[in-house]
């Protein structure tokens, strides 16, 4: 497996993939700290082209000034260890001056997806991601890319900038969102796990039961206001400080719904412990 640093590196590492008889390449973006649901969406990117790209690149953009910008994980030869025993062809590593170089001034901006939810909670996350996800897009022009569906709103947003700005490599339709891998006990997985202390990681997993509750109720037909302030009351008993949000959405364009429709709903929830932010979302089947 290649690594590179600069764009350089990366241009001609590129190149030498497309001449080798050519074939369709997949990138996987990530920002490191890899675990099992990372290494998830490798082999099913693996499963669908010829040549995988990952990149590893923890995006300051897309922290605000009070996260955990300085603290998240950074295990750069442990990562690249864990991608090229998966086959990864080429590690796109760049440092921030290499991605933001001095002067750099755009910001993308997806309105509409972007507002409710993380947005609210996350002033000028998704700005952040959709512009470090459009550089990605346009360093490596992969056929296809692939995001975890943990986060399920960025993926939204993804796939919103590709259509509005008629992104060719990859096209929207080649976007694939990938189940969320998790935990034994159900919690889903995310870097940000090995920030909890025992105790806090134990009553984690009151997050995916109380959602899989909630969803059992709303598919039974209880009404959403009551079933989405029992969850939050039951993640609080649990041990957790705060929740930012739990709300029912439409699958598609992540409006609020106050019932059950015909459209595929979405439950998503992001809840606080101790210093640690978890977000989780499952599917609500419609009503029948
Ligand atoms: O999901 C992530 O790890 C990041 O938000 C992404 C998509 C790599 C952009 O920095």
């Amino acid at each position: 497996m290649q690594i590179a640093t600069t764009r350089d590196v990366l241009r001609n590492a590129l190149a030498a993939l497309r001449g080798e008889g050519g074939g369709r390449i997949a990138l996987v973006p990530t920002m490191g700290a890899l675990h099992e649901g990372h290494l998830t969406l490798v082999r099913r990117a693996k499963a669908e082209a010829d040549h995988v790209v990952a990149s590893i690149f923890v995006n300051p953009k897309q922290f605000g000034p009070n996260e955990d910008l300085d603290a998240y994980p950074r295990q750069l030869a442990e990562d690249a260890a864990l991608l090229e025993a998966e086959g990864v062809a080429l590690l796109w590593a760049p440092a921030v001056e290499e991605m933001y170089p001095a002067g750099f001034a755009t910001s993308i901006s997806v309105a509409g997806v972007s507002e409710g939810l993380c947005g609210a909670a996350r002033p000028g996350h998704f700005d952040g991601v959709a512009t470090v996800v459009a550089k990605l897009f346009n360093q490596v022009q992969p056929d296809m890319a692939f995001f975890g569906e943990k986060d399920f709103q960025q993926l939204a947003v993804i796939r919103t900038m590709a259509r509005d700005l008629d992104l060719a490599l990859p096209h929207v339709d080649n976007i694939i969102g990938v189940p969320t891998v998790r935990e034994a006990d159900g919690l889903a997985m995310s870097s940000r796990n090995r920030y909890l202390t025992p105790e806090q990681r134990e009553a984690a997993a009151a997050l995916p039961h109380a959602m899989r509750k909630a969803i059992a109720a709303l598919e039974a037909g209880a009404q959403v206001a009551g079933t989405l302030a029992a969850l939050e009351a039951e993640l609080l008993a649990a041990g957790f400080s705060g929740v930012d949000y739990a709300a029912l959405a439409d699958s598609a364009s992540l409006a609020p719904l106050t019932a059950l429709g015909q459209a595929p709903a979405r439950l998503l929830v992001a809840a606080r412990i101790g210093g640690t932010r978890l977000i989780d979302n499952m599917a609500v089947n419609p009503a029948r």
